[in-house]
């Protein structure tokens, strides 16, 4: 038996009873059920970093607004499939005064979840030409996005975004989009896993790109205004949140509310789509839609089928949550900080120990704390490196399942570690760096 902080005795056990050849290829939810079990074994807690989940209470302001909106009787009533007026009027108007950006109403479409939104793009953007054959992933990602691409039948393409940072984006970028096979490029910005954040010149290049060869971007903003290095938390002011949409006009934003508003329960996001993309007539459209109009096919051929639109009560919630943030009554990021001065905190705590940050800078600039963070050991590959800390009261992920080429990187995240925790994690940190010296 090793001396390890958690009982090696019970976790060997567990592992071996859940039939895991190797805790570092699990699935979340696979390491989740087994941290579970050891947890109730152990009578431990383990610092939890493996699940995505929003660590925060939900919205006020939402969940009063959803209670009336039942008691007033909503949920007897279908929902407009384009989305609820004052919705759809907030949502113009968050993207205005947080992007500086303008849309019609039109555009401005909710989901259920950003993960709908997602599908939705998928499926009518990448059935616009036929000679093409599906989105090109900036990667490290959501490995969900891909699941969408496969279940629909679409070919995807992906790089590691790691090595072709800055200017070095532009060739690699542009030796997928001259095949002529990519119908559309999406990525996550700030990215999970990685946290790291594109620069202005990154974005224009991304942009121009997609002009020059009429791709569109579908930009994820699951984490809107979480780049803690600046504050684009003031309705109407700049610093506004970067996106790709001041340097094309090829563009769809998905916004979710799951973390910047605690909202994750609900299942509610909005689809932005630009007046350019929306009044895109593409004939091969009609292979599958009524109608060659993307904004057409859209909302009454893809939201449709989908799910006859979102949920009544949580589209008033989300359209107090803006109306709230677009006043200025309540600031958009100041309830989700707290996650950005854990990260910063527990990536101290890592590199203080031996641990190195992997995706460590954008470009010049240290990268921003916030949701997530990446970490490697000298001497371990990720998977050895998560079978080894499971013993020590770690979990978390590996970067392999999020088209990572780092072999040795982990994502972590902040959202479910309690400040409380921290002692220990240090300790833990401390005892794993005193049993695997650094040579
Ligand atoms: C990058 C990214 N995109 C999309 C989502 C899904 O967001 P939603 O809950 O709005 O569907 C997540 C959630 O973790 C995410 O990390």
């Amino acid at each position: 038996m090793r001396n390890t902080p958690i009982s090696s005795e019970i976790v060997s056990g567990k592992i071996k009873e859940g039939g895991f050849d190797s805790v570092g290829r699990a699935s979340i939810r696979e390491i989740k059920k087994l941290v579970d079990e050891i947890e109730k074994a152990t009578g431990e807690k383990y610092i939890r970093m493996e699940m995505g989940v929003p660590g925060l209470p939900p919205n006020k302001i939402g969940v009063k607004a959803e209670i009336e909106a039942l008691k007033a009787g909503v949920a007897a009533i279908y929902p407009d499939i384009f989305g609820i007026a004052p919705l759809k009027h907030e949502i113009k108007r968050f993207v205005k005064l947080f992007l500086d950006i303008d849309v019609d109403e039109q555009g401005c479409i909710p989901t259920v979840g950003s993960m709908q939104g997602g599908f939705a793009s998928f499926m009518t953007v990448n059935r616009m030409y036929k000679e093409r054959e599906g989105t090109l992933f900036i990667d490290p990602g959501f490995p969900v996005h891909k699941q969408q691409c496969r279940v629909l039948g679409h070919n995807y393409m992906s790089f590691d975004i790691y090595n072709y940072r800055g200017d070095k984006l532009k060739d690699k970028l542009e030796s997928y989009l001259k095949t002529g096979k990519v119908s559309s490029i999406l990525y996550s910005n700030p990215n999970n896993p990685s946290w790291i954040c594109f620069t202005e010149q990154e974005l224009q290049i991304i942009g121009e790109l997609a002009t020059k060869y009429n791709v569109i971007v579908i930009e994820d903003l699951a984490y809107f205004g979480m780049d803690f290095r600046t504050d684009y938390s003031i309705a109407g002011e700049p610093p506004y949140q970067p996106t790709v949409a001041n340097y094309t006009d090829n563009w769809i934003l998905l916004i979710s509310s799951s973390k910047v508003f605690s909202y994750a329960g609900q299942r509610i996001g909005v689809m932005v789509i630009s007046n350019k993309v929306f009044t895109t007539k593409a004939p091969d459209l009609k292979r599958y839609y009524l109608s060659d109009d993307l904004g057409y096919a859209m909302v009454y051929g893809s939201m449709y089928v989908l799910s006859s639109g979102v949920t009544h009560s949580a589209q008033y919630a989300l359209a107090a949550m803006l109306k709230a943030v677009n006043d200025g009554e309540m600031n958009l990021t100041e309830s989700v900080k707290e996650y950005g001065e854990k990260a910063k905190v527990m990536k101290k705590l890592f590199t203080d120990n031996g641990f190195k940050i992997v995706y460590d800078t954008d470009v010049d600039r240290p990268i921003a704390d916030g949701f997530y963070f990446t970490f490697s050991y000298p001497g371990f590959e990720a998977e050895e490196l998560l079978n080894e800390l499971i013993y020590y009261g770690i979990s978390a992920i590996s970067l392999l399942i999020t088209g990572s080429e780092r072999k040795e990187g982990i994502r972590a995240c902040t959202s479910l570690v309690q400040r409380e925790q921290f002692p220990d994690l240090e300790y833990r940190l401390k005892k794993f760096h005193e049993d695997h010296p650094v040579n």
